[in-house]
């Protein structure tokens, strides 16, 4: 079997461009991951990259760890997490400071229902003192009720044979003040709390949800032309992703996927073709041996 460069250089061609690039996976488990949202480079929004990992699940990562995505709601545009390491009614873990960076807090704040609960705070805390007001009446839900009805929150009651102060507010309280200087042992937060009201704790949803917002670059045109949106990931323009071989700046044309784009290495589907077309035929050509490969 003989077989010179320029049959390996042909076959190469034909194969690579099936080899670099796989599209942009759009489900992580059952999970559904869209605009603006991606998980592999340069898929989705540039502004929200690298803000979600796929590995057992999906998950949402901010500089004070890794969130496990509940739910997206495309629709409403909101993300529900959930700190696996956070306190709920039925759980008591040491404090950990949520934090987000300042990109994230611009685009995909937590939203307005979503409600913090600084729990077993020492008098001189304060949001018991100067920043008072920082708390709010939740549905008029009390301390009492949740260090009365979890099982979690019960120790706060048992230790200190008192109701120790809590208070309910924001994430701008917590953005602003760690738990250190709140001066608060635990948090928990539940969001969806328009519908709590008369609702025990109990039976309240734990997590905290996000709000986002999706840049306008001109999506809906590539998505209703059948590609994916994409960016570039060196100059952060937008890419319209119509196949694996083959982006469009804007829309993938009807007809476009026979054509090149302007920076891409690789071939459409039909030149492919045509280079297999001519492997094929080129290799089979002397004295009918297969001297390709
Ligand atoms: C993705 O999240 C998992 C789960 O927390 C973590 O173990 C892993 O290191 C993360 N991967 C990357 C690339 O950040
Ligand atoms: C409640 O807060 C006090 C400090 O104000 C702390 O000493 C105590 O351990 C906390 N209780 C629990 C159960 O963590
Ligand atoms: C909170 O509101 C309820 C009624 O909704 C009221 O009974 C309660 O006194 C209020 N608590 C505070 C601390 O303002
Ligand atoms: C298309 O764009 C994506 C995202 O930037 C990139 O990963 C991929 O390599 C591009 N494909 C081609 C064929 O240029």
């Amino acid at each position: 079997m003989s077989s010179s460069p320029q049959h390996l250089a042909l076959l190469l061609l034909f194969f690579l461009p099936t080899l670099t690039h796989s599209l942009c996976r759009n489900f992580c488990g059952n999970m559904p991951v869209k605009y603006p949202f991606g998980i592999d480079d340069g898929c989705g929004a540039p502004q929200f990259s690298k803000m979600l990992n796929c590995s057992t699940d999906l998950f949402f990562q901010t500089p004070s760890g890794t969130y496990k995505v509940q739910s997206i709601d495309y629709d409403k545009k909101t993300m529900v997490i959930y700190d696996p390491s956070m306190s709920t009614c039925s759980i008591l873990q040491p404090h950990h400071d949520f934090v987000m960076s300042d990109v994230q807090y611009a685009i995909i704040p937590p939203s307005p229902d979503t409600v913090f609960a600084l729990l077993n705070c020492s008098i001189d805390s304060p949001v018991l003192n100067h920043y008072k007001s920082l708390c709010f009446n939740f549905s008029g839900h009390s301390c009492d009720e949740l260090y009365g009805s979890c099982t979690a929150f019960r120790l706060f009651h048992l230790l200190s044979n008192s109701t120790p102060p809590c208070c309910f507010t924001g994430y701008n309280t917590v953005k602003y003040m760690s738990m250190n200087i709140l001066d608060c042992s635990h948090y928990t937060s539940v969001y969806g709390i328009d519908g709590l009201k008369g609702v025990g704790p109990l039976d309240w949803l734990y997590g905290i949800k996000l709000s986002y917002s999706v840049p306008d670059t001109g999506c809906d045109l590539c998505a209703k032309s059948g590609g994916t949106c994409g960016f570039d990931v060196e100059t952060q323009g937008m890419v319209c992703i119509c196949s694996n071989t083959l982006n469009s700046t804007r829309a993938c044309a009807a007809g476009s996927v026979a054509g090149f784009t302007g920076e891409s290495h690789a071939l459409s589907p039909l030149i492919q073709t045509f280079v297999l077309l001519l492997v094929v035929v080129y290799c089979l050509i002397p004295n009918g041996y297969v001297v390709c490969l």
